[in-house]
């Protein structure tokens, strides 16, 4: 018999239902005269997407005012947009706010000089040099979690948020400067904390759309922003002088290419420098942020986790060999990425014509992921707004799409800073639920927000209790350790 395809009706049927797919949209919710759907955007845009995906399926569009955009929500479809249409597809870069800000960095560079800069960051952010910082990371964090001491003492509530991203921003700085942290460290985190404060919010509605922000806040935007170019440059000059050799980056990058000739000018390495410093705070802030809010409202889960950190730690602090034994942290850590990621869509523009998922997608739209919304896709992960850490178990995760749970990115462009993110947030978590039990101050629902990072709407204020008396102190001496530290990073 021949092993020809043979022709048959069904085929034809699929052949016409296809052509007819790229010729029509797909399907998305009525849009509003020259509005479109921007007023439910700019409400919540989280919640937005979520309802795209749950009510128009794996691809949809909505209109951004009068502009035909997508969103790309099914596993299917955001590895054709990420990974098989990768080079039809490039960042949406076109906000001046951010280029002033970073520059050409990391984030938004495209081409050889993106291929260079990422192939620099992921040599010097290899796995043994990120545990390497472990014990380092763990010495910078404990004087902090010394002034939560006093609040358990008092039984004064703290908002945890604004603690925990100056705990990350203490952890960053010191991973991005290494030798010139001391000297210029306390500035640069001061003056992108108020970078960041300066920053505008995205409008909340199409009304406060329209109105131009402050003239006075721009201006202050722009002084801070001269004054953080001035101390990075400071410390870019300290390196080259110094010429001292660690982990960090601003070492790293400072030395790659040299010897070839091609090594980063000052200008290039401020870009990469900032960029690494605004990329890595914030998300890893919410992350812990969220993860106590959650941890707080399942006691089974939160007790479970506690006895995890006192079998790993005892009474000492963490070292690099520790990390791969926190695997219930790793999964509550996760399970709170899923339901609450940070990075809460990320966009990609079309270079020329094509098609996603069958259907035409014009030059220049614009398409979106949202980890948000496809993280809440019931047929991927089932019951999706239960908080359950079980479903990163290395069983559950078998046989799942790796294009189902993209907190970090996916393709050639995910998170060039996934294994630091994941080490830093475990040296912080587990510390603290070393030594606290934190509870909300109210049962009020949780709203969020969407800024450059999702974060929860009015902070977090929490409870500190203190789990062990204010005498049993918390040492590094390996010698306290209560499980012995055989693993090699
Ligand atoms: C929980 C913490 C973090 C989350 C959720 C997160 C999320 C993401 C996501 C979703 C992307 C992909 C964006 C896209 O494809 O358009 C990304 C890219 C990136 N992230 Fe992170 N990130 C985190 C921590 C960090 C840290 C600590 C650093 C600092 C080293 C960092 C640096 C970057 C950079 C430089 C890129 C661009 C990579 C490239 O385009 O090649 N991130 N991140």
């Amino acid at each position: 018999m021949s092993a020809q395809p043979q022709y048959s009706e069904e085929r034809a049927k699929q052949g016409t239902k296809q052509r007819a797919r790229q010729s029509a949209e797909p399907p998305g919710p009525k849009p509003l005269p020259l509005l479109g759907s921007l007023p439910e955007l700019r409400r919540n845009p989280m919640e937005f997407y979520a309802r795209l995906a749950r009510d128009y399926g794996g691809f949809s569009r909505f209109y951004y005012g009068r502009k035909p955009t997508f969103l790309a929500a099914s596993p299917e479809s955001i590895k054709e947009l990420l990974v098989d249409k990768r080079e039809i597809y490039v960042k949406n870069t076109r906000y001046a706010a951010i280029r002033r800000a970073i520059g050409n960095g990391l984030l938004n560079s495209e081409g050889e000089t993106w291929k260079k800069q990422r192939r620099c960051t992921q040599n010097i952010l290899n796995r043994k040099a990120i545990r390497d910082q472990v014990a380092e990371a763990a010495e910078v964090i404990a004087p902090e979690l010394e002034r939560w001491q006093s609040a358990a003492k008092s039984g004064t509530a703290i908002d945890i948020e604004p603690d925990l991203t100056r705990m990350v921003q203490l952890l960053i700085g010191q991973w991005v400067l290494g030798s010139q942290y001391a000297r210029y460290g306390g500035q640069v985190t001061e003056l992108v904390a108020a970078v960041r404060q300066a920053w505008p919010e995205p409008p909340r509605s199409i009304w406060a759309s329209l109105k131009p922000p402050p003239l006075l806040r721009l201006r202050k935007l722009e002084s801070l922003l001269e004054k953080l170019d001035e101390v990075v440059y400071a410390a870019i000059r300290g390196q080259r002088e110094s010429g001292s050799v660690d982990f960090s980056l601003l070492s790293g990058l400072a030395r790659a290419g040299v010897e070839e000739g091609q090594g980063f000018s000052d200008a290039e390495l401020r870009d990469q420098l900032l960029t690494a410093y605004h990329a890595g705070f914030e998300t890893s802030a919410s992350n812990l942020t969220f993860l106590f809010y959650e941890l707080y409202h399942h006691p089974e889960i939160r007790q479970r986790l506690h006895r995890e950190v006192d079998d790993v730690l005892g009474s000492r602090l963490p070292e690099s060999g520790d990390i791969t034994k926190l695997e219930y942290a790793r999964c509550c850590l996760s399970e709170t990425l899923r339901l609450y990621p940070p990075a809460y869509n990320f966009t990609r523009v079309a270079l020329e014509e094509n098609t996603l998922s069958g259907y035409a997608v014009p030059k220049g739209s614009m398409v979106i992921v949202s980890p948000y919304a496809t993280h809440r896709i019931e047929e991927l992960f089932p019951d999706p707004l239960t908080f359950d850490p079980e479903r990163f178990r290395p069983e559950a995760v078998e046989g799942r799409s790796q294009f189902a749970y993209i907190p970090f990115g996916a393709g050639h462009r995910f998170c060039v800073g996934q294994g630091l993110a994941e080490v830093q947030t475990k040296v912080i978590a587990s510390m603290i639920c070393q030594r606290f039990e934190l509870d909300c101050v109210s049962d009020r629902p949780l709203e969020t927000q969407a800024g450059t990072v999702m974060r929860p709407r009015g902070g977090m204020p929490m409870l500190v209790r203190a789990r062990h008396p204010a005498s049993a102190p918390i040492s590094s001496s390996a010698a306290s350790a209560a499980a012995p530290d055989t693993e090699s990073a």
